[in-house]
């Protein structure tokens, strides 16, 4: 039947009414789990493409591109995406290549990536517009004597470890190999030699590789004489203890290795309990600035597919669905957004979550994805 003027208007304002809420989706345990789809992923997905409805990949993942993990997800679920529908642990560190100000820019200066597989963290970094990029590998390959049990895994590094842009030379270590800053982009490998090389930078005077900082023991000095200014930071991209993998029980994630690192901190300099707590900036979820980052893609997301009107609807309502309740749910829960929106927390049963009360309480639990979605479908007005 044909529709009147008035309907097609009608029709044509109800395609343009842009939705108040949108979703965050954890991916793995929620969406993937060893990468293989979860049941019913694909299909909220394709639903909520189908509806206009705006959601984004939020995941304490990483050690790929944004373009590259994206691609891959997008083939697996069969949903078109691209590098705006996804945040990973180490997408925020983007923003320290020109950091707030020319002082604290870290673009030009050398900073040690560690983690991931081969030296696709390295490669991520350089994406991002990191311009002077060292891997533990590197370091290892240049020195093998600095880590004595990875010498079973040269065939490995050789694979690509570069040269270093200064030599190793603890005699003169004015000439010597000196790191800006320690970023953990993705789950270490080889735990023994990061630990060993962050540890020695964490150690150093001034970053400068095998050298030892005046520890002078000065009690008024912040970490008596360790991490003093000048001294490198260091960034870890992801907290979580645990994550859900091929295996049935979750597995121990990068808040392992830091957790590992923090312990032989102690042990060398005393540690907390003599005032010397090891000086770090740890992102991802639960934290705010994660979300903060996630939301603010979100509402750029929602401007270039609705333009402008996009802010005469602002966006009211999010729904997390996760699988950690430490990550996750403690995340969304815990959010407050700088612009008016509300994070409600769904629990999925296809992660790390074992079932009973959880440590932070979601929204709802749903047994997959799919129920989650349409628990909020049915919740959103
Ligand atoms: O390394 C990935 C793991 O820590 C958790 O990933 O997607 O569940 O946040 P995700
Ligand atoms: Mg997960």
């Amino acid at each position: 039947s044909l529709r009147g003027p008035g309907q097609r208007a009608f029709q044509t304002a109800a395609k343009t009414r842009i939705p108040d809420f949108a979703f965050a989706f954890d991916i793995d345990g929620v969406l993937l789990r060893a990468s293989k789809p979860l049941p019913g992923a694909a299909d909220s997905l394709a639903l909520l493409k189908e509806q206009g409805i705006p959601f984004i990949l939020l995941t304490n993942g990483g050690g790929k591109h944004e373009t590259a993990r994206v691609a891959e997800i997008s083939e697996k679920l069969n949903v078109p995406l691209d590098a705006s529908h996804i945040v990973q642990s180490h997408s925020p560190f983007a923003e320290l290549v020109k950091g707030p100000d020319e002082a604290s820019a870290l673009e030009n200066k050398c900073v040690l990536v560690a983690g991931g597989d081969g030296d696709g963290c390295r490669r991520v970094a350089e994406q991002y517009g990191f311009r002077n990029v060292v891997t533990p590998g590197d370091i290892f390959m240049a020195n093998p004597s600095i880590w004595p049990f990875s010498k079973n895994f040269s065939e490995y590094y050789k694979t690509f470890a570069r040269p270093l842009p200064k030599p190793l030379d603890p005699t003169d270590p004015a000439k010597g190999l000196k790191i800006d800053a320690i970023f953990v982009f993705n789950d270490p490998r080889d735990w023994g030699l990061d630990t060993q090389v962050i540890m020695d930078i964490l150690l150093s005077r001034q970053g400068l590789v095998g050298t030892l900082s005046e520890k002078n023991g000065q009690t008024n000095l912040p970490n008596h004489g360790y991490q003093q200014d000048g001294q490198p930071h260091l960034y870890f991209s992801n907290p979580d203890l645990f994550w859900a993998a091929a295996y049935p029980l979750p597995r121990i994630g990068q808040g392992g290795f830091r957790e590992a690192l923090e312990g032989v901190w102690a042990a060398t300099t005393g540690g907390p309990s003599k005032g010397i707590e090891l000086q770090k900036t740890v992102i991802g979820k639960p934290y705010q600035r994660t979300y903060e980052f996630a939301e603010l893609q979100m509402l750029r997301n929602r401007s270039k597919v609705f333009g402008s009107i996009a802010d005469q609807t602002p966006l009211q309502q999010v729904y997390m669905v996760g699988d950690n309740p430490e990550s996750d749910i403690r995340g969304a829960n815990s959010y407050r957004s700088p612009h008016g929106s509300s994070w409600k927390s769904i629990l999925v049963r296809t992660g790390v979550y074992p079932g009973g009360e959880p440590a932070y309480v979601p929204t709802t639990i749903a047994d997959n994805v799919q129920k989650g979605v349409h628990w909020a479908l049915q919740n959103s007005n």
